[in-house]
């Protein structure tokens, strides 16, 4: 069995990430900075800003959850937007990433997810701060694969709307849900197992042949018209 950090384990697709790998006998260590999840092993901390806590255990994955759903007209969008976003959503995972980093050199075959947005690779208006984020995640993702190959492979999904707390206003009514759902090729949004799968699968030794891609797990709105 292995050991796990999920940074975010509180909520959404973190939560029923750790819940697979709880489920499925592995050691689970959770960072967030109020709510308790799942995590047999949570610590509270801000990855923005706090002292990040000390994990003795070798760590077998590394998932970052936390980000953001910023949507803004680019008139009024402030520095302090911006910068907002890239905390959150890059530097926080520098940061746990730059710690971290001895825990998973201590690991057999160390694996790390990132979460990136389909609105990184696919315009989508008012998307400009978050877009400009998660493509930081996305370039992110590939430096580090490249970086830290052959021992820690590094990979990132890119979802589309996913029924999380998150994405809670924008899927709060019968009228918001259905029209979300028939923007996608597939007809339905995100549940938060669908993302979970996927980066359980990028954490675990059957994706041993994967490293540095971006993985669109969103109904296929990125990729499909019909
Ligand atoms: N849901 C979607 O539709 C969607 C779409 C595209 C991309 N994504 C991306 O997918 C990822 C997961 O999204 P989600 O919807 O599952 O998010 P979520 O429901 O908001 O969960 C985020 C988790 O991160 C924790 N967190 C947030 N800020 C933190 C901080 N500064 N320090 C420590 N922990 C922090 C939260 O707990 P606390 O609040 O207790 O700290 C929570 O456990 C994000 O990167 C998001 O941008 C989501």
């Amino acid at each position: 069995m292995g050991n796990y950090l999920v940074v975010g384990h509180s909520s959404g697709i973190g939560r029923a990430l750790t819940l697979l790998l709880t489920e499925a006998g592995h050691k689970v260590h959770g960072i967030s900075r109020g709510s308790l999840g799942p995590a047999a092993h949570a610590h509270i901390a801000d990855v923005t800003t706090d002292p990040l806590p000390h994990i003795d255990d070798p760590l077998d994955g590394i998932a970052y959850c936390p980000g953001s759903i910023t949507l803004k007209p680019f008139r009024g969008l402030k520095p302090a937007d911006i910068q907002k976003d890239l905390d959150i959503n890059v530097l926080g995972a520098v940061r746990v990433l730059q710690h971290y980093l001895p825990n998973l050199q201590k690991a057999e075959s160390p694996s790390v997810v990132l979460f990136s947005t389909v609105a990184a690779g696919t315009g989508m208006p008012y998307h400009a701060s978050v877009a400009i984020a998660k493509a930081a995640v996305e370039g992110l993702t590939k430096s580090l694969a490249a970086e830290w190959a052959p021992k820690i492979r590094v990979n990132c999904i890119a979802p589309s709307l996913t029924d999380t707390p998150l994405a809670a206003r924008l899927l709060d009514t019968e009228e918001k849900r259905s029209a979300a759902a028939a923007r996608h090729p597939l007809k339905v949004t995100g549940r938060t197992e669908d993302i979970a799968a996927a980066a359980r699968l990028l954490l675990s030794d059957q994706s041993r042949f994967t490293t540095g891609q971006v993985w669109h797990i969103d109904g296929g709105i990125s990729s499909v018209r019909i």
